[in-house]
């Protein structure tokens, strides 16, 4: 099996050389397969959400090393990253970030716009999908109208 995401000895020290440093990773090495479902379960504090940003490169470590698909994130541009997160990888955020103003469909579709992506290409995928997430009955309601089982499933579609 594939490996796509792997860490070696990541630290991350907010604050470094003032009296507000804090060690919030220290020596993470790990790596994570294809298809495999991974849990990072810890306390409050405990440094899962900064983990979890410098593995989706929005955030840097203070010292060691990123693979995603193999590639070096260190020696990646800004740029290069931003393409990175836009094609590779998904986000599900706590409270969602769906767009209010967006129906249910339009905030589905809205990444495929955004990539320029031929919506009329994509109408099979995106029926499986709604399908698969059980979603098809509320495309055209707004955010506000749906539950939050129904709101995280918009989300991951
Ligand atoms: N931007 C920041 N500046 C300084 N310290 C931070 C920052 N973000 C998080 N921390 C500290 O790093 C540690 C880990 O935080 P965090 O990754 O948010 O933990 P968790 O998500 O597991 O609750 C905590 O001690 C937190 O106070
Ligand atoms: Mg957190």
């Amino acid at each position: 099996m594939e490996t796509i995401i792997e860490t070696k000895e990541l630290t991350k020290i907010y604050n470094p050389q003032t009296t507000h440093k804090v060690v919030a990773l220290k020596n993470i090495s790990m790596s994570i397969q294809q298809g495999s479902f991974v849990s990072i379960m810890g306390k409050s504090g405990s440094g899962k959400t900064t983990l979890i940003n410098i593995l989706s490169t929005i955030d840097e470590p203070t010292s060691g090393h990123v693979y995603l698909l193999g590639q070096d994130t260190y020696l990646m541009s800004e740029k290069q990253k931003a393409e990175f997160r836009k094609e590779k990888i998904g986000f599900v955020f706590q409270d969602f970030n769906l767009m209010d103003f967006l129906d249910v469909k339009e905030n589905i579709i809205l990444g495929l716009r955004l990539n320029k992506i031929n919506i009329k290409d994509k109408e099979k995928d995106i029926q499986e999908i709604v399908d698969e997430l059980d979603i098809k009955d509320i495309l055209d309601k707004y955010p506000f109208e749906c539950s939050g089982g129904q709101k995280q499933r918009i989300a991951i579609a």
